[in-house]
């Protein structure tokens, strides 16, 4: 199997990573959590991100054939419904997310109020754990990581994996495990996972925070540079040395900045609420003495 090219894109304002795969042979092609602009001041929805991965595609002649998401993001709306509608070459290619995805839209649509029909079979495929599915003449493999959210999957495409959500560089670590359905014991194991492929094999993440004496954002580490130096999981890191230092850290960590408007996109499978409204729930002074303000 040839290698892939991978065409790694940084969106700045949510550090998020988001992936052009293609097949060199084939130019076949598929997009990993791709981001829709959003502007919380005045609630709009924008397209510069998304439209700039079409540029890629359109200048290497690509044809998408999936949309792909890691899991339902809590912290930046998905593109893919707006690229799905985009890519008419000429037909239009197939969003997928794990199988899971439905436990967590109820889980969400209960929250936010969301109509069944809202979100009811808004993506085409659901990934069995272990499923393959061909990228012109590559091979992709569903990887099922849990942890950070419980529909939360990997995609491995030859030597590469795209683990989202799971691990970030190692000098960042790994992802908060506080979300419904997180578990920081899943999140251990699905690291195991990771550990046990190749050394050589590249681990590209889903976000990116540089700070420190690093500016840049990178995509991604080999499995042995993340063995050896991730700063909260690597080799050597037992199960209950990890757990309790992650929820320790998960219970002092605030909201992410666009949770909400996440959400309630991201259940619909990058759709918009029928009614243009997203709903907010209030924190703060909401009762006078026994009596709802
Ligand atoms: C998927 O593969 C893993 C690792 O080989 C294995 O442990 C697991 O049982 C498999 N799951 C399914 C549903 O085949
Ligand atoms: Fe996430």
């Amino acid at each position: 199997m040839a290698s892939p090219i991978v065409h790694p894109v940084f969106e700045t304002v949510t550090g998020t990573w988001q992936y052009i795969i293609a097949d060199p042979s084939t130019l076949a092609a598929v997009i990993i959590d791709p981001v829709l602009d959003f502007e919380p001041a005045r609630n709009a929805i924008s397209t510069t991100t998304a439209d700039s991965l079409l540029d890629i595609v359109a200048q290497n002649s690509y044809k998408v054939a999936y949309l792909l998401e890691t899991h339902a993001h809590a912290d930046h709306l998905s593109a893919s419904r707006y690229l799905q509608l985009k890519l008419e070459q000429p037909t239009n290619p197939e969003t997928g997310i794990g199988k899971r995805i439905v436990q967590v839209q109820q889980t969400f649509a209960q929250k936010y109020g969301v109509e069944q029909s809202e979100f009811e079979d808004v993506f085409d495929l659901l990934w069995e754990d272990n499923q393959t599915f061909a990228i012109g003449n590559l091979e992709a493999k569903v990887v099922h990581l849990p942890g950070h959210t419980p529909d939360h999957v990997g995609y491995l495409i030859g030597e590469n994996i795209f683990c989202g959500d799971s691990l970030f560089l190692p000098d960042v670590g790994s992802a908060r495990c506080d979300f419904p359905g997180g578990d920081a014991v899943q999140l251990y194991h699905s690291v195991q996972t990771l550990f046990s492929l190749p050394p050589h094999h590249k681990i590209y993440t889903g976000h990116d925070y540089p700070s420190g004496d690093r500016n840049d954002p990178v995509p991604y580490t080999t499995v042995a540079e993340q063995q050896e130096r991730n700063k909260h999981l690597k080799i050597g890191t037992s199960q209950e040395e990890f757990v309790n230092w992650r929820q320790k850290r998960d219970a002092g960590l605030g909201e992410p900045r666009l949770l909400h408007q996440s959400l309630q996109v991201n259940i619909r499978g990058g759709r918009l609420p029928r009614n243009g409204m997203l709903a907010l729930p209030l924190k703060g002074v909401k009762e006078v003495g026994n009596v709802k303000l």
